[in-house]
């Protein structure tokens, strides 16, 4: 049976593609802590542990009427991107995929209401989250690495829904699995013309006070392992606009036992501020006996009839036929 064998909260900031002079030249002459703290976190966990496969839920990647997984063979090209293309050029990417996990996920998904496709095709655009930590975590070893997009209109419990899917398909493929949701804590950006001034990494160019407060909080929460308190706490998160509304946290958790997941966060490098937004990376490892298995899900009555309506005309996206 698979399993994932660590997980982690990691931030994918720009900062930490640029040469040492430039993320310097931007932080009073220090150097931000969050990508060297990448390459410890390489060097003690992605080039230690035994696993297979790499799966990025990806809080840049936005669908709009399903989550989609990659399901292709192979990822390989230059990368430069839409959002910030003299920060991030060119940058080379060659990994396998995991096709039979992407198709077991769309597999499972109607059995926890989830909207979810595999997707194969070589001209799916990429977005810098997986390129970022890819380069600093995977490149050179070999694994195989799968990206999960965000539905753009999908709620708290679609994102739990989608999590659950991902970590059955997951025990069901014989996959060992590291599992990351890739994005911020709070996450608003200061204005253009004010930007230049909050590019250093210290807490006090965070938005608001407010917002480096319920960052703070939540750190420590998950250093605790209390995973309930901070599902719990999700509509009061959200006036802090996390990143993603928090999809890439809330679907790891879905995949690992939501409220049963007590497993303590190991805290990479520091906190640090990027144009406003809250970064942390957080390293869970695997508890003893393993991660708490997902939920089960019940049945949503919507989903339920939309995908019967579906099924009936044989539209597309329907997911598999039920098995009778
Ligand atoms: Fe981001």
């Amino acid at each position: 049976m698979g399993e994932v064998v660590g997980a982690g909260i990691l931030a994918h900031v720009p900062t930490i593609m640029l040469p040492e002079h430039e993320r310097r030249a931007l932080n009073h002459g220090e150097d931000f802590t969050i990508g060297p703290a990448l390459t410890q976190l390489r060097h003690e966990v992605f080039e230690t542990l035994d696993y297979d496969t790499v799966v990025v839920l990806d809080s840049h990647w936005f669908t709009t009427v399903e989550f989609v997984v990659t399901a292709q063979d192979r990822r390989s090209g230059l990368f430069t991107a839409e959002e910030l293309p003299r920060g991030m050029c060119r940058i080379p990417y060659d990994w396998r995929g995991d096709p039979e996990l992407a198709f077991a996920v769309e597999r499972v998904a109607p059995q926890h209401s989830a909207w979810i496709t595999a997707n194969d095709d070589h001209f799916l655009p990429m977005y810098y989250p997986p390129i970022n930590l890819w380069t600093f975590l995977g490149a050179g070893l070999d694994k195989r690495w799968v990206t999960v997009s965000v539905a753009q209109t999908g709620e708290a419990d679609d994102f739990l829904r989608a999590g659950r899917a991902i970590g059955q398909a997951i025990a069901e493929t014989d996959r060992k699995v590291l599992l990351i949701g890739s994005g911020a804590l709070s996450h608003t950006f200061w204005k253009l013309r004010y930007l230049r001034d909050h590019e250093a990494a210290g807490p006090e160019h965070i938005f608001t006070p407010e917002a480096y407060a319920a960052d703070l909080e939540r750190i420590a929460w998950f250093t605790q392992g209390d995973h309930r308190r901070v599902l719990d706490t999700m509509p009061d998160f959200m006036r802090f606009r996390p990143e993603a509304m928090f999809a890439h946290y809330l679907m790891l958790a879905g995949a690992l036992g939501e409220s049963d997941l007590t497993a303590p966060g190991r805290q990479y490098g520091e906190y640090e501020n990027s144009l406003g937004t809250g970064q942390v990376h957080l390293w869970f490892d695997r508890p003893e006996g393993g991660f708490p298995r997902p939920q089960a899900s019940a049945p949503e009555p919507n989903y339920d009839r939309q995908r019967a309506a579906m099924l009936a005309v044989g539209a597309p996206g329907a997911g598999p036929q039920p098995v009778s």
